[in-house]
């Protein structure tokens, strides 16, 4: 995010525009937290993960009166448009103020990587690489010990971080949402990997599967005896959020900034900046707030093969 957030402020600049940051997302919008920023004030903050003009989660953004604040001190700033950078909270937010008549522009960025209109979205670079550096740690252990890990990974109600963690970390298992696993058909699968002689076995888990890794965890300690070995889990949850950005996420953070700032200087507003094709492309919010975005069969055929 602090990618785009430099990329923002220093492509607005050199087109002579005046950019302003705003402090902890829509709750310091309604608060009018917003303060001039300007080439200097975004040096030093690519490698550092979040967010430097900080983040939060808003209930008032969801009401009318709450937006209608936050469009007064748009307004009374005289800004003439708001680039979002986030998920699909933030991209619905940014269309309802769009709908109540003030210009917004959103940038494809969650770990998620559930939002329509981005094959990738910002984050998941990073966040798979720190996944799969558990990953590959928790083997030497499950290799040594003859043990099985399960990992879980976030993603919400999305599971192609697991997807994605699992087919490039070699996991035997993995659980998403999306497909439906039984415990039981976990344990024979990670039984068939001892079986066929290998020294580990890791099942990555999404956070939002129907068995997530406390429900497997309690059903597999129940039944230890039958199934002939142990289970220790590990949850990532928010170590997935602090890493340092890859370099193909400060890549493609940048390039979403200054494509961010071009549909807004162009009048093409009420668009969600993202990357499709490898082409950084803009597609309406209607067209993506609400829309589901199916996993890649590509990646989930894969992933039964290898
Ligand atoms: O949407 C990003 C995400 O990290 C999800 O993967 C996760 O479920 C959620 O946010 C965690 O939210 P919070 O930090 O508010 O607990």
């Amino acid at each position: 995010m602090n990618s785009v957030i430099r990329a923002v402020v220093r492509t607005g600049v050199d087109r002579g525009l005046e950019v302003y940051g705003v402090r902890h997302g829509y709750s310091g919008l309604i608060q009018g937290d917003l303060h001039l920023l300007g080439t200097r004030d975004v040096g030093g903050i690519m490698q550092r993960g979040g967010t430097v003009l900080g983040s939060a989660r808003c209930p008032e953004f969801e009401t009318e009166a709450g937006r209608l604040q936050a469009m007064r001190e748009l307004n009374r700033k005289e800004i003439e448009a708001l680039i979002v950078i986030g998920g699909n909270g933030s991209q619905t937010g940014a269309l309802a103020l769009l709908r109540q008549g003030f210009p917004a522009v959103g940038v494809a960025s969650t770990i998620d990587n559930d939002l329509f209109g981005s094959e990738i979205t910002l984050g998941v670079d990073t966040a798979l690489n720190i996944a799969l550096e558990a990953i590959d740690r928790l083997k030497t252990t499950a290799s040594s010990h003859q043990r099985a890990f399960l990992v879980e990974v976030m993603g919400r109600k999305c599971g192609s971080l697991a997807l994605m963690a699992g087919v490039a970390g070699g996991a035997e298992v993995i659980l998403i949402p999306e497909v439906e696993v039984s415990p039981e058909a976990v344990a024979r699968e990670l039984r068939h990997s001892y079986e066929r002689g290998k020294p580990h076995a890791i099942a990555v888990v999404a956070e939002g599967a129907s068995f997530n890794a406390s429900a497997l965890q309690a059903y597999f300690a129940e039944r230890e005896a039958q199934t002939g070995f142990q289970l220790r889990t590990t949850i990532l949850g928010h170590v997935q959020r602090g890493g340092i950005p890859s370099a193909y996420d400060r890549l493609l953070g940048a390039r979403f900034g200054a494509a961010a700032v071009e549909a807004v200087q162009t009048g093409k507003l009420g668009v969600l900046v993202g990357i499709n094709h490898n082409q950084i492309t803009t597609t309406p919010l209607e067209d993506v707030v609400g829309v589901p975005k199916p996993l890649d069969p590509e990646l989930l055929e894969l992933a039964r093969v290898l």
